[in-house]
């Protein structure tokens, strides 16, 4: 083991220029600890979100950050006994919790990894972590989607989106997503029943006509925005809403009542139970992560720019980070 590796460091908060490659010491390992070769990490928008200084008070600097690792174990703590050295591990690093993912090794609490799907690459596993995580705390554990019931997701090309209208369809739920008109086709490819162009159409009017009057049973927002307060609208009774953006401005939510609505507020948490869910549904061929973009760790700039402007490019699906190597594919520029 060397005990020096290349990592992707926030020495300032500011811009997508603001990272540096740095040598760093490689961390070391706990009793119920893994340390892990980073392979493949992905970005969220919390990765420029942290970058830009949102998060100032969480994350002392200079950081490593980054919450999404497929990788391989190269070392396991003296109390590790579910894993060893070779497997093939993703997690996402504990948030807020000490260094991320923009390294070649990781050091990561045993709880947290879980193994990784057999059938997806480094790249396609690390693009699911965190999206996979939150859809499921989302679908099943917050909204407890059943067969039958019919959902709005809303950015359901998005790194989010792309992961919750697979999980839905595999629940046999009917699912209606939001999308510019360009990418109908790519949403219904991964399993949407319905679409609505949110450019050119209210998401409302189209509900209450798709659904006859009805409404839907769970409304997913991952736009943030009104949804909130426009959800009741469009949800039947006893109808729930999912909300994972946190909004500073205070929310109107009258019409929640008069539906007998339920709310869920959502910042996902880490554990390897998620983790296995979603393993298994990729493995029988239910979902599969959408890699949108790929870049070498030394072009980290690139991808936060990709990802913040992510209306500027025909981008689908999740920028994720080659560590282990030199990939580059990037969408095309379309503004
Ligand atoms: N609380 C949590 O635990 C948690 C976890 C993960 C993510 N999040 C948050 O959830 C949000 C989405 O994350 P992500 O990873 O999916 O982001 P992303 O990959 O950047 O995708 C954003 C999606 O939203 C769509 N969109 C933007 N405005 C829209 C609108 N008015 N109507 C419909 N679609 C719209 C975009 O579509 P276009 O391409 O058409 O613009 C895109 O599909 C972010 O705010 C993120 O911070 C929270």
């Amino acid at each position: 083991m060397t005990d020096q590796m290349k990592a992707v460091v926030l020495a300032r908060f500011g811009g997508a220029d603001v990272f540096e490659l740095r040598d760093v010491a490689v961390p070391t390992v706990g009793p119920r600890q893994v340390r892990v070769r980073v392979h493949a990490t992905a970005l969220n928008p919390l990765d420029y979100q942290v970058r830009r200084g949102d998060y100032a008070d969480y994350v002392p600097l200079p950081a490593i950050t980054g919450h999404d690792i497929s990788g391989v174990i190269e070392e396991v703590g003296s109390n590790v006994s579910e894993f060893g050295v070779g497997d093939e591990v993703y997690y996402t690093p504990q948030i807020f919790g000490g260094p991320g993912s923009y390294a070649e090794q990781h050091v990561a609490d045993v709880d947290l990894v879980g193994r990784k799907p057999k059938n997806l690459t480094h790249l396609e596993a690390a693009s699911l972590t965190l999206v996979g995580g939150t859809v499921w705390e989302a679908l099943v554990t917050r909204a407890q989607l059943t067969v039958g019931e019919t959902i709005l997701i809303h950015g359901g090309t998005g790194g989010v989106g792309t992961i919750a209208i697979q999980v839905a369809k595999a629940m046999g739920a009917r699912v209606i997503t939001t999308a510019k008109a360009g990418d109908h086709e790519f949403v219904r490819s991964l399993g949407a029943d319905e679409v609505i162009d949110y450019t050119s159409t209210d998401y409302v009017d189209a509900v209450s006509e798709l659904t006859g009057g009805q409404g839907v049973d769970v409304v997913f927002d991952t736009i943030g925005g009104d949804a909130l307060t426009r959800g009741p609208l469009i949800l039947a009774d006893f109808g729930r809403v999912v909300s994972i953006v946190d909004i500073a401005q205070p929310q109107n939510l009258i019409e929640a009542w008069g539906k007998n609505a339920a709310y869920h507020f959502v910042f996902t948490r880490q554990n390897r139970g998620k983790l296995d869910a979603l393993t298994a549904l990729v493995e029988r061929g239910l979902v599969k992560p959408v890699v949108g973009a790929v870049l070498p760790l030394a072009r980290m700039g690139e991808a936060h720019e990709l990802l913040e402007n992510r209306r500027s490019y025909a981008l689908y699906g999740k920028v994720a980070i080659d560590v282990a190597g030199d990939t580059v594919a990037l969408p095309a520029r379309i503004s």
